[in-house]
């Protein structure tokens, strides 16, 4: 019998009742890490290549902690390059300058010198990813960043036996700094946790294995780090049930495939239900862009589920992954079916009210090609990106949260539109008028828009086929957003208006714009401070599909803006560290 805690000693009682003092102390826990940014070899493939890493690895380290602790990161950049790291999805709540973001809320950490990041993590748990947020190097720097429930607060679904996180990268095979120096090459491998699995030459026996028991529940946290390709993910024989995304808690979502853009996560809990035996674990690229994009292989990579008690005789069940012909429908499928946990933790109901209404035209465009280069856009121009027709300038020489802070005149523009400059068809995309010619030609600026404290925001993302339509993976720093729906085609008020969900839509930092078509998004700007909205392809930072909001302080000092850390990294002023937009030319994968 157990005996029941009134009828227990006093002492232990008391042992008891300060246990639970402890835990809820412990519940606020400081979690110290250092991270040594450091050059080192390594050879997922053939050949072996000098890579910038966190602490010797790739992925860099997991980070672990619970919904209320404070994390304190200290960065020690021992490589030859000027890094950042953003917490990819931490909300950073009165912690702005914490957020990481090259030339928006800090200047990079400039090799041989160091940052500490410090901040609490609170109002969210599930699964989230750290990275370097400066071109093309987070293609090592990255690593995930699991935050579990306090102590003593169950999950929203029943317990894993064990958790796993499946972290998805991209891999040249070519030194990272010639990836600066060029139009970056078709990708050579994915990897799923560092490895190229059996379907890559010199990686046959390296492939990452989950070992399960037969019945047991896993918690699967799928983290898409790779630069520039969506991932379809898919298990042989196994289905999975949806519990997150984002770090936002999901209605149970049964699946036998999913699709992650770059920068999204998936918590999927998997029930080892099947035969002992081995399965297969594959993602393969999905790859929206119609033919103007030289595309990466679509080769499937292979991790691997091993049963206890299976033997090594027999070769793993594969899965049919989604071909090119239904690819938009799966990932389309996937992504609009998914629904918030109503009642769940964090949840909040979707403000019915919107202060800021604005309507993002989003695609790709061209500029002049620069003198003495060669681009390799159409008629030898350069491709670039926008949002309602404006490319995105990084500011040069302060972070743009310190010119808001400071005053600072000249490094932006309060004048991000509500609207594009014109109407025009936007999804089919055809030059009628010379207005319509002066949409594939963005104008190149520093255009902030400024939120009141706390006011509601709606932004209808639309996909333009200016160049080509294809799906870009928008993400929003400092905030989650609900997605009240997605379309194909033109967003068109009269219609799609009234079809929104506002009872229980699906909460994301990243949304996939499906190719040609728009999502609806809605958030409550809390948190002053600067904070990008960008497509989190690495290679269109460059071409500047990148806006920012400036979001003022509310009426007390607790929701004001507060000064910069003392030891904030201040610029030098070499220009090729920044995201200069004479880097990347060309589309790339
Ligand atoms: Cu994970 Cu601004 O990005």
């Amino acid at each position: 019998m157990k005996p029941s805690y009134t009828t227990m000693p006093l002492a232990i009682q008391a042992f008891f009742v300060s246990l639970l003092f402890f835990s809820s102390i412990a519940s606020a826990a400081i979690v110290e890490h250092v991270f040594q940014v450091k050059n080192v070899v390594v050879k997922p493939l053939c050949k072996e290549q000098r890579i910038p890493t966190v602490n010797g690895s790739l992925p860099g380290p997991t980070i672990n902690v619970r919904e209320g602790d404070t994390l304190v990161v200290h960065v020690i950049n021992n490589s030859t390059f000027s890094i950042t790291i953003h917490w990819h999805g931490v909300f950073q709540l009165k912690s702005p300058w914490m957020d990481g973001a090259n030339m928006i809320t800090q200047c990079p950490i400039q090799p041989r010198n160091n940052f500490t990041y410090r901040f609490d993590i609170t109002g969210q748990e599930g699964t989230l990813f750290w990275h370097a947020h400066v071109v093309n190097l987070r293609a090592t720097l990255h690593g995930a960043l699991i935050i579990r429930p306090r102590s003593g607060r169950p999950y929203p679904f029943p317990k894993p036996y064990k958790e796993a996180p499946l972290v998805f990268g991209q891999w040249w095979d070519t030194d990272i700094e010639q990836l600066n120096l060029r139009p970056a090459p078709i990708c050579d491998a994915y990897l799923i946790n560092g490895l190229a699995g059996d379907s890559y030459p010199c990686s046959e026996n390296r492939m990452f294995k989950l070992k399960v028991i037969q019945g047991k529940t896993y918690l699967l946290r799928i983290i898409n780090a790779a630069l520039n390709t969506h991932l379809f993910f898919k298990i042989a024989d196994h289905n999975v049930t949806v519990v997150s995304v984002d770090a936002a808690y999901t209605t149970p979502y049964g699946s036998d495939v999913m699709i992650l853009t770059p920068g999204q996560t998936v918590d999927a809990l998997l029930t080892a239900d099947q035969p002992i035996g081995m399965y297969y674990m594959s993602i393969i690229p999905y790859l929206s862009a119609s033919s103007l994009a030289p595309a990466p292989p679509r080769k499937v990579i292979n991790s691997l589920i091993v049963y206890k008690g299976a033997t090594s005789t027999t070769s793993p069940s594969r899965s049919l992954m989604p071909s090119q012909i239904n690819s938009v429908s799966t990932a389309h499928r996937f992504s609009s079916n998914i629904t918030s946990l109503v009642g769940g933790p964090y949840w909040t109901l979707v403000p019915r009210h919107v202060d800021e209404k604005m309507f993002v035209t989003m695609g790709l465009g061209l500029e002049q090609c620069p003198s003495e280069t060669k681009c390799a856009g159409p008629s030898g121009q350069r491709i670039t990106g926008s949002l309602s027709n404006r490319t995105f300038l990084m500011p040069g020489t302060i972070s743009l949260q310190e010119a808001y802070f400071y005053n600072i005149s000249g490094v932006y523009t309060d004048d991000f539109p509500d609207q594009p400059p014109i109407k025009f068809d936007y999804a089919n995309f055809r030059v009628h008028t010379d207005s319509e010619k002066k949409m594939i030609f963005p104008e190149r600026k520093t255009s902030v828009k400024t939120l009141k404290y706390n006011s509601t925001v709606e932004i209808v993302v639309q996909n333009t086929g200016i160049i080509t339509t294809e799906s870009h993976p928008m993400h929003l720093h400092g905030f989650n957003f609900y997605v009240l729906g997605y379309g194909f085609g033109n967003y068109v008020p009269a219609r799609d208006a009234k079809k929104l969900n506002l009872v229980n839509p699906q909460m994301h930092n990243t949304v996939g714009v499906p190719p040609g078509g728009w999502v609806a998004l809605r958030f409550i700007a809390n948190n002053p401070g600067a904070w990008i909205f960008h497509c989190h392809m690495d290679a269109h930072l460059p071409y500047g599909i990148i806006m920012a909001f400036i979001v003022e302080n509310g009426p007390t000092p607790e929701t004001s803006l507060q000064p910069p850390p003392s030891n904030l990294p201040q610029c030098t002023h070499d220009p090729t560290i920044y995201e200069s937009p004479t880097t990347n030319v060309g589309l790339s994968y």
